[in-house]
């Protein structure tokens, strides 16, 4: 079990002395509002107890070093030439010194980092380790920084290490409430705590198969980015509509005829015709911080946005299933979300599907895919006195792990 206590014991075993800042990170589990943050539309997640925890001391010689007991390869990384790690956990640490370029500049800093949050794509662990890493930076070089502003600058960061995220999972992570679920919105960006009901507990499910954000899934994520993106543009045309900036669906998604002019985007459609189509800049559809997405590349546009314009009121029908406490209303909802992924958005895969059914079929009152999909791992809402019968079921459909999760606290200095 790791704690504040093992984790100040394993820095003194790799540096010697005491850390003077530990931080807890929390790994996160979204219920339902999947594929939608980029488009600025709500999500609905929480924050889990498990996490990565971060003990940190500050140095004077400008050089960042970190261990960390899951990955490989110690990193010793310059202040001054943050950029160009090729270990993949090294380009969240060089992308959160990114972003404290300006805090005590010319110190360096003692990482050793350990948890209980497993990798491999769902529970965002590479989240949890960039938002606990600038905070626990930020803290030992003396201007400690507010959850939310550790959460912005590490979607930052994120990005530029190559994953570009919608923003769901820092948030989740810096603001989690033990108790509670937080709707997330984006346009304008608000947090909103909702209690979750007596008798529902969660179990989480690894797939079998890693779906890294920054490494196999970011092709297929960013596709969909720019799908939505596209779809957005053009539904904005038809409604006669002005967008500025970045087309997102969440600018059309409440004017009524959206749902209705849906039907009428194309299959699939490459981002230079659609500009071409509207008259816009193909580069407000394929910007990215650093990937590249080819203008001539045709993507799915209409199935994207069906997905995203339902998941949307989805997390809208699950908020209000929650406060009513009808948790059976609450498990249909993730089931619908679940095959709205697998069938529009097609971001599930058979062993996604397989464990997801496996939970249903032992007890759960709902269960889908969470994060990104393509892999990583899967929820069920259940209650308490199955969540034993579910845990077994996932083991036996996949081989597990599979776990019981319960809604946490947020970052923390332990
Ligand atoms: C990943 C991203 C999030 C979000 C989900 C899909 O986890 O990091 O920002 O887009 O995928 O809902």
């Amino acid at each position: 079990m790791v704690s504040a206590e093992s984790i100040r014991a394993g820095f003194g075993g790799r540096f010697g002395g005491e850390p003077s800042v530990v931080v807890r990170a929390p790994g996160r589990v979204n219920l339902i509002g999947e594929h939608t943050d980029y488009c600025g539309l709500p999500v609905l997640p929480i924050a889990i107890d498990r996490a990565t925890f971060i003990a940190a001391a500050p140095t004077a010689d400008g050089i960042l070093r970190a261990t960390s007991t899951a990955f490989p390869a110690q990193a010793e990384i310059a202040r001054s030439a943050p950029r160009h790690q090729s270990e993949p956990w090294h380009q969240y640490l060089s992308g959160a010194l990114h972003e404290l370029a300006a805090v005590a500049p010319g110190r360096g800093a003692n990482l050793f980092i350990d948890g209980d949050l497993p990798a491999g794509g769902g529970l965002s662990s590479s989240s949890a380790l960039t938002v606990g890493v600038i905070s626990a930076l930020a803290a030992a070089w003396g201007s400690p920084l507010e959850p939310v502003e550790a959460a912005r600058l590490a979607t930052t960061a994120e990005r530029h290490a190559g994953a570009e995220t919608g923003g769901m999972d820092q948030q989740a992570i810096a603001l989690g409430r033990a108790g509670n679920a937080l709707r997330i919105e984006f346009l304008p960006p608000a947090v909103r705590y909702v209690p979750l009901p007596e008798g529902l507990a969660f179990v989480v499910a690894y797939s079998g198969q890693d779906a890294l954000k920054g490494g196999s899934v970011r092709d297929a994520y960013n596709e969909r980015v720019v799908g939505t993106r596209i779809a957005a543009l053009m539904l904005a045309d038809m409604l006669g509509v002005e967008l500025e900036g970045t087309p997102l669906l969440g600018n059309v998604a409440g004017i009524d005829a959206a749902g209705v002019m849906v039907v009428e985007l194309p299959d699939q459609m490459a981002p230079r015709n659609a500009a071409n189509a509207v008259e816009a800049n193909v580069e407000r559809v394929i910007q990215f911080a650093t990937s590249h997405f080819d203008s001539a590349r045709k993507v799915p546009v209409k199935r994207y946005a069906q997905h995203v314009l339902s998941e949307a009121e989805r997390v809208d029908a699950a908020e209000v299933a929650l406060a009513a406490g009808d948790l059976k209303a609450f498990g249909r909802l993730l089931n619908e979300s679940h095959d709205s992924l697998r069938n529009d958005c097609r971001c599930s895969t058979p062993a996604l599907d397989k464990v997801a059914a496996a939970m249903r079929k032992s007890g759960a009152f709902g269960a889908r895919l969470t994060g990104a999909g393509f892999g990583g791992y899967a929820v069920a809402a259940c209650p308490p006195a199955k969540v034993q019968a579910v845990v077994e079921a996932a083991v036996a459909a996949t081989g597990g792990p599979a776990f019981e999760v319960t809604a946490s606290d947020g970052l923390s200095f332990a």
